[in-house]
């Protein structure tokens, strides 16, 4: 294959190297560009444009296949604790038994924050958006720990920071579950492994014992995997152009938690469970909400479905749809929105207009049966996704910082006016 790409542009002939990806994908490096022909590219949204060269995660939209560091999704669910995939996406390899021992004693001791944390959260009004009150959190953790503030951190620094972000996290999320209902926050235990503290922070009730359902630690950790990371998303660049920047980790990870916070994006969990409930209260009619979705005057669209990269089944999607029925079944939970998510999916993946764009479920489409099957309010739904995103998040500003990347600074094509001249305010 030629190593270059030819571009003839206002007669002048440039050649663009091409970068060759180890699963064969072609990019053409325009990194010269502008300094050779004066010109820059454009592509809103990024549909073409590919911002970095990243060994994180593989994804091939068309055969729906998603990989981290090599390793496939379907084995990571089915194999891995989340803890471990955090140790992968992060460090790039997993863990052995001694790596693993010591990763894990690491995080479980360093699960409690500063007490003062909790009276951040008094200024918020009653039934404030979780997202936000995390975003504000996690991004006050730099108060708590100045030191992050080194734009240039050593690889300890690094550590602590990112073992603060990966242990403190499920504390923060549990304890917004609990104040925002109104509760006594539950403590972590260091005796408990990840999502078995999670879990006890988030449904212990602090007059009652708690028994850690194991069918709930199978799926909290599958679903916590199935969203821990995703190559170059929207929230995911966010943290990487922040990061660019040299803010603080903690300050990247608060942007990607706004990112995601979108209806577009990570917000789409919430927007489904409520759109199926919707559904439900005007008749549970699939086929009237297909026509709807189809109709370009008409606002409404079908959330959890369709995909930037994804144009055949969300391989995530596919196994919290298996893993649905297996975890309501074991629960005993019948949850009559499951059956109209079926029937959606079933009429849309026949009809013309949904086959013609490759509009597909995606991880949003599901994953908010389970989420409320195991008892998580709907407004919690999408800080769960970033609480299984946290170590991707990391990992690609890792990834980031250790190239050298420059600052993230895009540019653009003017289209406004042309210079004209000051007129005073009483003539115009
Ligand atoms: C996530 O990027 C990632 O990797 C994200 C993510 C991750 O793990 O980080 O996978 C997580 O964000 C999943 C996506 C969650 N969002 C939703 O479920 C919201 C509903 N879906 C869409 O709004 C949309 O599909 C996007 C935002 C996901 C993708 O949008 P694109 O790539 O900009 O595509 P588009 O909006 O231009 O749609 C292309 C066509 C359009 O029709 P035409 O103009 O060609 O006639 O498909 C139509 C759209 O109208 N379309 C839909 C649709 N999604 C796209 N029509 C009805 N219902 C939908 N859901």
């Amino acid at each position: 294959m030629s190593e270059t790409a030819k571009l003839s542009l206002q007669g002048k002939e440039v050649e663009l190297p091409l970068i060759i990806g180890s699963e064969n994908e072609v990019g053409i490096d325009i990194s010269n560009l502008r300094n050779d022909t004066g010109a820059v590219t454009v592509d809103v949204g990024y549909k073409n444009t590919g911002s970095t060269t990243s060994a994180i995660t593989y994804l091939d939209g068309e055969a729906g296949i998603l990989r981290h560091r090599g390793y496939s999704i379907e084995d990571l669910a089915e194999n891995a604790t989340f803890l471990e995939v955090a140790y992968l996406l992060i460090n790039g390899e997993l863990p052995n038994s001694k790596e693993y021992e010591e990763w894990d004693y690491q995080i479980r001791h360093h699960t409690l924050v500063n007490e003062d944390m909790e009276n951040i959260f008094k200024a918020w009004p009653t039934g404030s958006h979780p997202m936000g009150q995390l975003t504000a959190m996690i991004s006050s953790l730099s108060s708590f720990y100045p030191e992050s503030l080194n734009p240039n951190p050593s690889e300890e620094e690094q550590f602590r920071t990112i073992r603060r972000l990966i242990a403190k996290m499920p504390t923060i999320v549990a304890m917004l579950h609990k104040k925002n209902a109104g509760h006594p926050i539950i403590y972590p235990k260091n005796k408990l492994d990840y999502v078995s503290n999670f879990l006890n922070m988030t449904f212990k009730q602090v007059t009652e014992d708690y028994e850690i359902d194991p069918i709930f630690v199978e799926a909290m950790n599958k679903l916590l995997i199935l969203h821990a990371d995703h190559e170059q998303n929207c929230s995911a660049s966010t943290v990487r152009i922040v990061g660019s920047a040299h803010s603080n980790l903690y300050a990247c990870i608060a942007a990607g938690i706004a990112a995601l916070w979108g209806p577009l994006h990570g917000g789409a969990n919430q927007k489904v469970i409520e759109m199926l409930e919707a559904i439900k209260q005007d008749g549970g009619d699939a086929k009237k909400y297909i026509a709807k979705a189809k109709d370009k005057n008409d606002p409404f669209r079908l959330m959890g479905f369709g995909h930037r990269v994804y144009k055949n089944y969300d391989p995530r999607a596919l196994i919290i749809k298996k893993s649905c029925d297996d975890i309501l079944n074991k629960l005993g939970v019948k949850d009559p929105v499951l059956d109209i998510a079926k029937q959606l999916e079933e009429t849309a993946l026949a009809d013309e207009y949904f086959i013609e764009r490759k509009l597909f479920p995606n991880v949003d489409f599901y994953s908010g049966i389970i989420y409320r099957a195991m008892g998580f309010p709907v407004e919690m739904f999408t800080v769960l996704f970033a609480l299984g995103r946290l170590p991707g998040w990391i990992a690609q500003w890792k990834e980031m910082r250790d190239q050298g990347q420059p600052i993230g600074r895009p540019r653009q094509i003017y289209t406004g006016y042309t210079k004209r001249d000051w007129t005073a305010r009483a003539l115009r």
